[in-house]
């Protein structure tokens, strides 16, 4: 197992520790998610709210008893996902697998929120070194990327490696841009003025939705809580 792979299990045990006795849990999507679903207990009653179909088809795998979002009214006990960057303040950047709205919406509908990063997700300013993703409905693609372009923004329409020509639409159908964050613009602001073109469904900068980070090492996982200071959980193996 790499390093960063080791990290992100070690994020990932850390997160189970965390999940008490809650009974809808929300799951996000991605690797780290995927490392938490191979820690969790398919005999355990507690019922589970995929972010994706990808989260949906592995959580089901695993033996686990899968909800869509659209079959609960919410609140969830806790959502629990990565994250691609988390900076000091726990703001965030999610959507390097495109399940950002989905992700976002379930975090929101959630009464606690954990969020499972490897070291090298931590930044001192978001953007530093992913773009921020954004959902834009399919067929305003061209006058959404012209509108952001006209305001300074540097777009990229994400395109899949293989396999299909055109870009990718999400799970909830939507074509997924990378947009840069600039450098003389504050989160929020960023946050408003993307949200502010018609067309942009979702952005991945995910502000003041964080309780708890764990934060996985090769041989540690940090715990931060939404203001208080963070706490090492030394070798958990
Ligand atoms: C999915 O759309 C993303 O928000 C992921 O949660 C994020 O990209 C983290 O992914 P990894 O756990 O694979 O690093």
């Amino acid at each position: 197992m790499s390093g960063v792979d080791e990290a992100k299990r070690r994020a990932a045990e850390g997160a189970l520790k965390l999940i008490g006795d809650a009974k809808l849990i929300g799951l996000g999507t991605g690797s780290t998610v995927e490392k938490l679903i191979g820690l969790l207990d398919p005999n355990a009653d507690s019922v589970y709210v995929a972010s994706s179909i990808d989260t949906a088809v592995k959580a089901s795998s695993r033996g686990l008893k899968v909800l869509h979002p659209s079959s609960i009214r919410g609140p969830l006990d806790i959502y629990i996902d990565g994250a691609d960057e988390v900076d000091e303040e726990l703001n965030m950047i999610k959507g390097g697998g495109a399940a950002l709205t989905m992700e976002k919406i379930l975090a929101h509908h959630s009464m606690k929120r954990i969020f499972m990063v490897d070291h090298t997700k931590l930044v001192s300013r978001l953007g530093e070194n992913r773009p921020v993703p954004v959902e834009v409905i399919r067929d305003a693609l061209m006058l959404v990327t012209s509108r952001l372009d006209d305001m300074g923004y540097d777009v990229v329409v994400r395109r899949p490696g293989s396999g299909k020509y055109g870009p990718i639409l999400s799970d909830t159908c939507g074509v997924i841009i990378d947009v840069r964050m600039p450098g003389d613009k504050g989160p929020e602001y960023v946050e408003n003025e993307l949200k502010s073109v018609p067309g942009v469904v979702e952005t991945g900068l995910f502000l003041g939705l964080v309780d708890v980070v764990t934060v996985g090492y090769t041989n540690k996982t940090r715990v931060i809580a939404r203001g208080s200071r963070s706490m090492d959980l030394h070798r958990q193996r």
